[in-house]
């Protein structure tokens, strides 16, 4: 790695269940960067706004939660939940919400070394000039697959067709709402996780960003 400029900054963007978050963890850990899994700050503030009983839709009410969010709380097991899922989906349409949490996602990038941040619109808004962009997908079918074995591992009662109709919705709604939709940058490498396995996928994001780097 010798000749890294710094801060590297790496932006993984992607649908849920793509890998990208087990893709971002796995670069961070490599090039020795911290990771910031930007769905869960749109989760929390989810959750805060459901517990504070705040109405999903009021874009400046749900942006006063968002402003108070303390990222040390972003990693709740309660985050993981698909009422809260559904929740941030609901929130992370809204603009003021959106643009609350710009700041601090930029500020963890900045500094020195760098990072990895993964989510919907890391490449195209919040690290435009990112140095490795990836968009990670994978079809459907096989995301709603891994994210069904991920639930029954803990034990969560669904079917597969219901988690496959879960996964489409978000898909729809985060790739369509007007601010800030789930794109592939232009520059953003697409890698396409559906007959990769967790090792492969790695080495593939690896090669990316090396590549990246290089150029
Ligand atoms: O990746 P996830 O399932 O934890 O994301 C939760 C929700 O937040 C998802 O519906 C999309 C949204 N999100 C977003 O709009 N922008 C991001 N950068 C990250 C997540």
């Amino acid at each position: 790695m010798a000749g890294v400029r710094h801060p590297l900054t790496i932006a993984i963007d992607g649908p849920a269940a793509s890998g990208k978050g087990t893709i971002a963890r796995a670069l961070a850990r490599h090039y020795g960067l911290p990771h910031l899994d930007t769905g869960a700050l749109y989760r929390a503030v989810a959750l805060a706004a459901l517990e504070a009983g705040v109405d999903l839709t009021q874009g400046p009410a749900v942006a006063a939660l968002a402003r108070a969010l303390d990222l040390d709380h972003c990693d709740d097991a309660r985050l993981r939940a698909d009422r809260v899922a559904r929740a941030a989906s609901a929130v992370a349409a809204l603009p003021e919400v959106r643009n609350a949490l710009l700041d601090v996602q930029r500020r963890f990038a900045a500094a020195p070394p760098g990072a990895v941040l993964d989510g919907r619109d890391i490449g195209t808004v919040i690290l435009p000039q990112a140095r490795a962009k990836l968009f990670v997908t994978a079809r459907p079918e096989v995301r709603a697959r891994r994210r069904f074995l991920e639930l029954a591992a803990r034990g969560t009662p669904t079917s597969e067709a219901e988690v496959l109709a879960d996964i489409r919705r978000r898909d729809l709604a985060d790739s369509t709402r007007p601010t800030a939709p789930l794109a592939r940058a232009p520059d953003a490498v697409l890698l396409d996780t559906s007959d990769l396995d967790i090792d492969e996928a790695v080495r593939r994001a690896i090669d990316i960003v090396e590549a990246r780097i290089a150029a």
